[in-house]
């Protein structure tokens, strides 16, 4: 499909940098429309580990083009050290553009993340305290700083000065902390203008015309839809939209556009930060799936929680992104367990059954797992190319949710490396 947009179905870390990693060599674009280095993404490559949080993972091809959308939010720190890290490694940046409208990660956006953070105590988001909440706060309160005025001195200092005026007040007395200087920081801003100063363009007209060339472009989402600011669990949610439609307001293209919507699913569930999470597990399974799917945090290290699949959230998930296909990763990690879970249904404290996600935040939190059990395969299937290759049980588990879902599942995750995967084709 020309134009296609990649989306985590859960609540973010579904491996999507792999399949982004493997779709991308087949498009000429690559597209991030939100979030920011909250998302981490690990591409294994030739034996070769990269870790990417910003930039699009199609970097690592030549040729391509890969855009930094204005949807984004970015720390030009953090920008300016990707980049280095890669072309320390040989790998060329030519192809990178970042929107001139996308809005940056000032000091005190992070500095802001963390202090809250410590202030809600038992009742905080657990968010990635990379800024990234407070700049998107800053966009819409219309005091951001975009990439654009790091090419203008004298306005990125009158902007810095206004919106400092609050920060300050915000950081020496409700924080407790010194207060920032709007030279200073402009400063330490501008010592990476010239750096990025090649890579800010008008992204939106070149994605565009890239379309009308008949491109095939990428849009690559962060996060999960479980996190999404609307439509996620509010308030543990980020603060942008990772859901398929925020593609066409954070990349700058119409609706009309998008041919279709690949929905990424781990074959379990994970989830860092707090908020609720209905089937998530404290046991022997739980603990299974932690160590064999290495579930620590690519960004910030954490240990992620884990449960079984939830196919209430994932219906929801094909719902509000209009998801076409499914990619599931990870099915490799539930090799050796005996039994497998599947969430069906939701029972609410009042022991009514739900088939839906419920769009209350409290009957949420009650929410119970309903689940249906299927048999475990004990098989490594880390070597498995074509579905056929499968333990039965393995394939049984795959149809199920494909069964549920109504969405075809036209890639199957097996393993780490990039060539560890399955590509069903059409019965
Ligand atoms: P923030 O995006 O740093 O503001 O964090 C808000 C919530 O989103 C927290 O629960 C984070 O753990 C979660 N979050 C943010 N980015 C990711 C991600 O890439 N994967 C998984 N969770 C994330």
């Amino acid at each position: 499909m020309p134009a296609t947009v990649i989306v985590g179905a859960q609540w973010g870390d579904e491996g999507k940098g792999k399949v982004v990693d493997l779709l991308a060599e087949r498009s000429d674009v690559v597209v991030r429309y939100q979030g920011g280095n909250n998302a981490g993404h690990t591409i294994v490559r030739d034996g070769e580990t990269f870790k990417l949080h910003i930039i699009p993972s199609g970097i690592l091809y030549p040729g391509k083009l890969c855009v930094i959308g204005n949807g984004t939010v970015v720390d030009p720190g953090v920008l300016c050290g990707e980049i280095d890290a890669l072309e320390e490694r040989g790998i060329s940046v030519d192809g990178l553009r970042l929107s001139s409208a996308a809005h940056l990660i000032m000091p005190y956006h992070v500095l802001l993340d963390g202090a809250s953070e410590m202030r809600l105590g038992r009742f905080s988001i657990g968010t990635t305290r990379r800024g990234i909440g407070p700049c998107y706060q800053d966009k819409a309160a219309r005091v951001g700083i975009r990439a654009q005025d790091l090419l203008d001195p004298g306005i990125l200092v009158r902007k810095l000065e206004i919106a400092l005026e609050q920060k300050n007040e915000w950081l020496q007395k409700l924080y407790d902390m010194r207060p920032l200087d709007p030279k200073a920081v402009a400063d330490e801003v501008l010592g990476h203008a010239e750096r990025l100063r090649p890579f800010i363009a008008d992204t939106s007209l070149l994605v565009n015309r890239a379309l009308d060339a008949g491109k095939r472009v990428l849009f690559e989402g962060a996060q999960g839809t479980m996190l999404d600011v609307d439509h996620g669990t509010y308030p543990f949610v980020t603060s942008s939209n990772p859901v398929a439609g925020a593609a066409c307001t954070g990349a700058g293209v119409g609706p009309t556009r998008i041919d279709g919507v690949l929905g990424v699913a781990k074959a379990y569930v994970t989830r860092v930060g707090e908020g609720p999470f209905p089937t998530e597990l404290d046991d022997e399974a739980g603990r299974h799936m932690l160590e064999h799917g290495h579930e620590y945090g690519t960004t910030t290290g954490r240990q992620r929680r884990c449960g079984w699949l939830d196919l209430v959230a994932l219906r929801y998930a094909v719902r509000i992104s209009g998801i076409t296909e499914i990619a599931l990763t990870k099915l490799d990690v539930l090799s050796g367990l005996d039994t497998l879970k599947v969430c069906v249904a939701y029972e609410t404290r009042d022991e009514e059954r739900l088939g839906e996600l419920p769009d209350n935040q409290t009957t949420f939190h009650s929410c119970r797992p309903v689940y249906d059990e299927m048999d475990g395969w004990s098989a490594d299937i880390s070597n498995c190319t074509q579905i056929d290759d499968l333990p039965p049980r393995a394939r049984a588990y795959v149809e199920r949710i494909a069964d549920a879902l109504q969405v075809r599942i036209t890639l199957i995750g097996t393993g780490q490396g990039r060539h560890q995967v399955i590509e069903p084709t059409e019965a």
